[in-house]
């Protein structure tokens, strides 16, 4: 067993530290030479696709996380409106889809119930179906007109790392695929933003390389009974994923705001020493968020919060209001999930593991839920 963990104590920090490779992986071949995206596992007929005038992305945890980030990349880059549901909500509340839908399921096991059952009803809609998925000849790809699949490797911890930066990886790819497909993009857009997603594994390994300074403030902060995520834009579903990820392993109470609603309630939550993530978005990136969520920590320090920041490397206007920073390389906003999310894993990781907590299997949770 020590040897399948390749030297690590737990699967989960064996992922977390595979996930360089992952997104390489998922990368891997899907382009030719001129940076035009070749899909060739996408079966689905371009004519049909080019028709689609809706996107329904469905999943469950994490995977309905990757979902979320990837419809702010899909909108912006293919101007097809796109709907992210879980599974389970998506089945039971007549939903509106037809022949120009085109349903994405994201699913690491293939074999997700509530999400095998909602590609079944949105086939039986008409709706054309391709599936994200981790798991070779899993069922979920089976039931469905395509797949891409992320090359993620064997994802054995319960809580998924690895697996949601190749989903966030492979709907990219799905994305940049239909706006090519429409001609929406120009060619050469296309090509550099697939040279900035192949930039992406050695940024995560940078990241990987630093882990020491978020370890131990894990440590430090083992007795901490609930923790805030604040995040912005793609960083409001990292922030979802950083609590999740602290639930899942150290049963510890946390919740992700939209940094945006903080004025309309969970400002109310902040008192002397609540710890609270903000996720802050590049200084570079075309709106003016980044002031925006700077603000937001402004706010909440005043109230006591202490406030730990992950901010893009230069990024000096955060310091002033930082109990701690946490830099992550520079990359284009869209990207900055597969960056963010990183040090957030390491955290929950660490936090649990200090408790004594078993992370690979934690209690109550099922790696594959394949129950309704
Ligand atoms: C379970 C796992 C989660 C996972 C979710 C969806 O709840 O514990 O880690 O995100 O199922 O699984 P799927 O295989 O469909 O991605």
């Amino acid at each position: 067993a020590a040897a399948e963990k390749g030297g690590y104590p737990s699967f989960m920090e064996k992922e977390i530290n595979d996930q360089p490779a992952a997104v390489g992986d998922t990368l891997l071949g899907r382009a030719d030479a001129n940076g035009r995206l070749m899909l060739d596992e996408v079966r689905i007929d371009p004519e049909l696709l080019k028709s689609v005038d809706k996107i329904i992305v469905l999943a469950c945890g994490t995977s309905a996380y990757a979902g979320q980030v990837a419809k702010y990349a899909i909108e912006h880059w293919c101007r097809i409106p796109t709907e992210v549901e879980l599974s389970h909500e998506f089945r039971y509340r007549d939903p509106i889809v037809d022949g120009n839908t085109l349903v994405v399921s994201i699913s690491q096991s293939g074999e997700t119930m509530d999400t095998l059952m909602a590609v079944r009803y949105a086939r039986e809609q008409g709706a054309k179906t391709v599936a994200i998925c981790n798991t070779n000849g899993s069922t979920i790809p089976r039931e469905s007109d395509a797949v891409l699949y992320t090359h993620a490797g064997p994802e054995i911890a319960v809580a998924s790392t690895k697996a949601f930066l190749a989903q966030i990886t492979a709907a990219y790819l799905l994305g940049l695929y239909l706006a090519q497909l429409r001609g929406l993009k120009f060619q050469g857009e296309i090509r550099d933003i697939l040279s900035d997603l192949g930039a992406i594994p050695k940024k995560i390994q940078a990241i990987l390389d630093n882990a020491d300074q978020i370890k131990k403030l894990a440590r430090e902060m083992a007795d901490t009974k609930s923790v805030l995520f604040l995040g912005r834009h793609v960083g409001f579903p990292v922030a979802m994923e950083g609590a999740l990820k602290l639930k899942e392993l150290a049963y510890i109470h946390a919740e992700g705001f939209a940094a945006g609603e903080l004025k309309h309630g969970p400002i109310a939550l902040i008192e002397e020493g609540q710890p609270v993530f903000v996720v802050v978005p590049s200084p570079r990136g075309r709106h003016s968020l980044h002031s925006k969520v700077v603000s937001n920590i402004q706010e909440i320090r005043a109230r006591g919060a202490k406030t730990i920041v992950i901010a893009e490397e230069g990024d000096e206007a955060v310091r002033a209001y930082a109990e701690h920073v946490f830099y992550i390389p520079e990359t284009p906003t869209l990207l900055a999930p597969l960056l963010a999310t990183v040090p957030l894993q390491m955290f929950a990781c660490e936090l649990a593991t200090a408790k004594g907590y078993d992370v690979d299997q934690p209690r109550n949770l099922a790696k594959s839920v394949t129950v309704e």
